[in-house]
């Protein structure tokens, strides 16, 4: 039920469209929404932080005066759009769902380094026969594998990481399809999970579905 229900509210947000200034189209998602929400609460920290606001304008005061208004301006427009709790709600979602495809490209990549730390040939290439740097390489991805082990035992996050690769799969077969016959490249030739992708921005959707239960609990 809290799956689909957050599902639906992703699709029927994210199809919206706005006018811009010159009077092209550009698609409104929640996915730019979040982004847009994420770079105002940047900007609105920066301006908070004074040491670090005074480092990277490099204290030229008509700098920092001209950023402050614009942070209280983003300030104005943050808590705006902060009160819409689905919106917020949504962004929630998402940026967990960004943390676990961070997390299942972490883990490709430790299981990347377990093959190479386990092949002597290989490895002795790439530290061109450095006895120091192959020892150090293989204690930590000894240190990465027991990282593995623990993720590996988190079945919610398993099955995401198999979702975003079916995902990516069928977005490429699709995209390749499209390619191949580009007069027959009907919607018929995309998967539906191509589809979900396009409506969503994403492979976000699959994701969500497989982790919004386990956040909303
Ligand atoms: C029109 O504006 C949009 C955003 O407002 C911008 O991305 C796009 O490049 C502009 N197009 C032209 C032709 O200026
Ligand atoms: C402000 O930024 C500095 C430098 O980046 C950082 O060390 C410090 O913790 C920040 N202060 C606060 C209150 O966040
Ligand atoms: C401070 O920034 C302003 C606006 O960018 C610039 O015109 C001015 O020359 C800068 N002052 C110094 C001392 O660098
Ligand atoms: C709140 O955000 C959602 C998701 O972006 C949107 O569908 C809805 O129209 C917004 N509500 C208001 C009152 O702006
Ligand atoms: C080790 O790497 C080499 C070079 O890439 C490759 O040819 C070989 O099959 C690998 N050995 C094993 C056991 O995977
Ligand atoms: C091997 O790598 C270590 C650590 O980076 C370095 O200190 C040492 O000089 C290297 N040895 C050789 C023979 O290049
Ligand atoms: C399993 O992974 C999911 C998604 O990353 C996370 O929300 C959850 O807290 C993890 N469970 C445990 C027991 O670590």
């Amino acid at each position: 039920m809290q799956f689909s229900s957050i599902f639906l509210t992703l699709l029927a947000a994210t199809a919206v469209a706005a006018k811009g200034h010159n009077g092209t189209t550009k698609a409104v998602t929640d996915k730019s929404l979040c982004k847009q929400m994420a770079k105002l609460q940047d900007t609105v920290d920066l301006a908070a932080n004074t040491t670090k606001l005074d480092a990277k304008l490099k204290n030229n005061a008509t700098k920092i005066a001209d950023f402050e208004a614009k942070a209280s301006a983003a300030a104005t427009t943050l808590q705006t759009m902060q009160s819409n709790t689905t919106l917020v709600s949504t962004c929630a979602v998402i940026a967990a769902a960004n943390k676990v495809a961070d997390t299942c490209d972490n883990m490709k990549e430790i299981e990347k380094n377990m093959a190479l730390a386990a092949n002597t040939t290989k490895l002795d290439s790439k530290f061109k026969g450095n006895a120091t740097k192959i020892a150090e390489f293989q204690a930590k991805v000894s240190a990465q594998a027991t990282k593995l082990d623990t993720l590996n035992s988190n079945a919610t996050l398993t099955s995401a990481c198999s979702a975003i690769s079916a995902s990516a799969a069928a977005k490429k077969a699709a995209k390749a399809s499209a390619t191949s016959s580009s007069s027959t490249a009907s919607s018929t030739a995309k998967s539906g999970a191509a589809i979900i992708d396009a409506k969503t921005g994403g492979v976000l959707s699959l994701v969500v579905m497989a982790v919004a239960g386990t956040l909303m609990l």
